[in-house]
Order: structure tokens, then C-alpha cells, then sequence
């Protein structure tokens, strides 16, 4: 009887210790946070990165228009951090003080948010990162991660290249936004198949932080470099190629063709651009994710589980299949 009630006093204490300090036995994407009070409207709050790129548009809208969908039940804040993670602390901290229900983050950089997101769950708010990944002392801090996998696309990237120069080329590279998931990522996929083919390199790399005019800046500077000879751009997204093949061709060299071009998204430009003979080959990147997004804001406001990583998938695409896909690009 004795030993009954110390075991009993022994499991209310370690329930309590739990809460107290906001884990839960369970795993943490199952958590019972993010339900609304009843009658109210679920409450999400959606940190955007900015609108960079026409992929992130896309996104932006993806997310929105799920949000309107479901605009009886369901209303969404937004907040647009052009491309600043101090926004983006600021917009997460804003949505804690409001008492959403579930924050969306799509985080412009991988590290330094251990200190928000431990805010975020000590009031029980679910986490769902969408795009892009980051790294934290502990997995439980967020409840689960929509993405591509970035390092496939890089790897995608380099042999497509590899095959299409027969394993020599002089590359140049436009990185991302450094810090960002999607460029440290794609480059280590690039790099690392880069690496079985000795007859090709990165002559050149500079970022151009996913944006259309800075990538046609970076491609100016590389191409003033009269000694050495460009054989392929690849660029991290396809605005930054868009800006390149603009560079190229001011310089009276013809894109597509005296260099090629490879990049990552698969948005309507680089259709056009592939049609028009002037980007060879897109690695396509999903931007639609808002309804995998709020599938999750559903799930964990519902208490349910969650995956902890949904990976989102995507398909390479050359110039020779561009004119038949056009037409069915929804982005
Ligand atoms: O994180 C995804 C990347 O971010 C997309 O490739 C790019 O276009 C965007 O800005």
C-alpha cells in the first residue's frame, strides 16, 4: 500500500516536472498545442522570408491562398522579413506575445534560433518550418520540416553537367543567400559530385542571394575576367540565372550555347528561357507548399501527429522538354 502511493507520488512528480519545463513524454511533434479556443478562429502566424525570387512569390501566394480556403475557420498573419533573420525573430516573437495557434517559419538562415523557438514552445505554439531546414540543439524545438532535398538538386545539377560537357568544364557558381539551407546545401551537392570528375571546376563562385539583379552583377564581374574561359554558370535558383544569361548576353556571347547555364526552381522565366534556347537545364523545386503546410497546421492543432520531415519532390528538366511543359507549369 505504502510502496503503491510512493510509485503514484513518483509519477505525478515526474508529470509535473514535464510540464514545467514544456516537454511532453510523448514525441514532440504529437503535441496537443495549437488548438483554438472554441468557437475562435485558428490563429497561424506565417514568417516569410521576403520575396527574393519569383519562387518565393509563388510560395507566399501557395500559403496565402490555402489560408483563404479555409478563410471561416482559419486566419492567417503575415509577415514579410525581407531577408532579414532579426525580422523574422521580431515577427516570431510578435506571434508568441498574440497567442497564435501555430507559426509557420520559413527561415531565411539555418542557425540562432534556439532562443525564439524555445519561447515558442514553452507557450506549447507548434513550429512547422516550410522550404528550408535549420540547425538546433534540440530536433523537438520545431514539430516538422516541408522541403526539397537541396543536395539532391545540387548533386542533379553537376551530373547533368557532367554528362552534357563530357566531364571538362570551367564553372562558375552563384550561390544563395549565404547562411540559407537551400545554398550551403545545394552547393555541398554540386561540389561533392563535382568532385568524381576531374576535368571540371569552380573557377569562379560569388553569391548573388537568390536575386535576379545581383545574379546579372556577379555574371558581369566573373565575365571581366578576360583570362579565364567560362565553359557553365551553374546558379543556385533560376532568377540569379535569368540575371546571368542577361550578363551573357552584354557581353556578346550567346547563352545556352558558348555558356552553358543550369540552375534550380523550374519557374515560368526559366521555361520561357529554356524555349528560347538560352538556360539548358532547371532542377525543378517546389514552391507550392501550402497544402502540405496546412495539412500540418490541421493535424497539430487537432493534436494529431505529425512526420517530422516531408520531403517534397521535384523533377529535372532540359530545354529539349521545355516547349511540351510550359504549358503545365503552375508557377
Ligand atoms: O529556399 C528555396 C530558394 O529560395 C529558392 O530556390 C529560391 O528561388 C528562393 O529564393
Amino acid at each position: 500500500m505504502i510502496r503503491q502511493r510512493r510509485m503514484n507520488l513518483a509519477v505525478v512528480s515526474l508529470l509535473a516536472l514535464l510540464a514545467f519545463s514544456g516537454c511532453k513524454p510523448d514525441s514532440p511533434a504529437t503535441t496537443g498545442g495549437g488548438k483554438p479556443a472554441d468557437g475562435k478562429k485558428l490563429v497561424v502566424g506565417f514568417s516569410q522570408i521576403g520575396a527574393e525570387s519569383s519562387w518565393r512569390t509563388a510560395e507566399t501566394n501557395s500559403i496565402r491562398g490555402e489560408a483563404e480556403k479555409r478563410k471561416d475557420k482559419v486566419e492567417l498573419k503575415f509577415s514579410d522579413a525581407q531577408q532579414k533573420q532579426e525580422k523574422q525573430i521580431e515577427a516570431l516573437q510578435a506571434f508568441i506575445a498574440q497567442g497564435v495557434n501555430v507559426i509557420i517559419l520559413a527561415p531565411v538562415v539555418k542557425t540562432g534560433w534556439d532562443p525564439v523557438l524555445k519561447e515558442a514552445k514553452q507557450r506549447n505554439i507548434p513550429v512547422i518550418l516550410v522550404d528550408r531546414g535549420i540547425t538546433v540543439s534540440d530536433d523537438s524545438l520545431y514539430a516538422t520540416l516541408i522541403a526539397a532535398d537541396f543536395v539532391a538538386e545540387g548533386k542533379q545539377a553537376a551530373e547533368w553537367l557532367a554528362k552534357k560537357t563530357g566531364g571538362k568544364a570551367n564553372v562558375v557558381e552563384l550561390q544563395g543567400t549565404p547562411g540559407a539551407d537551400a545554398a550551403i546545401e545545394r552547393q555541398k551537392g554540386f561540389k561533392d559530385e563535382l568532385a568524381k570528375h576531374p576535368g571540371m571546376k569552380i573557377i569562379k563562385s560569388q553569391d548573388g542571394d537568390f536575386k535576379l539583379a545581383k545574379g546579372k552583377e556577379v555574371m558581369e564581374a566573373f565575365l571581366k575576367d578576360k583570362d579565364s574561359k567560362i565553359d557553365a554558370v551553374f546558379a543556385h535558383n533560376d532568377d540569379m540565372a535569368l540575371g546571368a544569361i542577361q550578363a551573357i548576353e552584354d557581353a556578346g556571347k550567346v547563352p545556352g550555347k558558348d555558356i552553358l547555364v543550369v540552375s534550380i526552381d523550374g519557374v515560368k522565366g526559366a521555361f520561357e528561357a529554356m524555349v528560347a534556347g538560352k538556360l539548358n537545364c532547371t532542377i525543378e523545386c517546389n514552391p507550392l507548399l501550402g497544402p502540405a503546410a496546412f495539412e500540418a497546421v490541421e493535424k497539430l492543432a487537432a493534436g494529431k501527429p505529425v512526420e517530422k520531415k516531408v520531403v517534397v519532390p521535384g523533377e529535372l528538366f532540359e530545354q529539349s522538354k521545355a516547349k511540351d511543359a510550359i504549358g503545365g507549369r503552375k508557377y
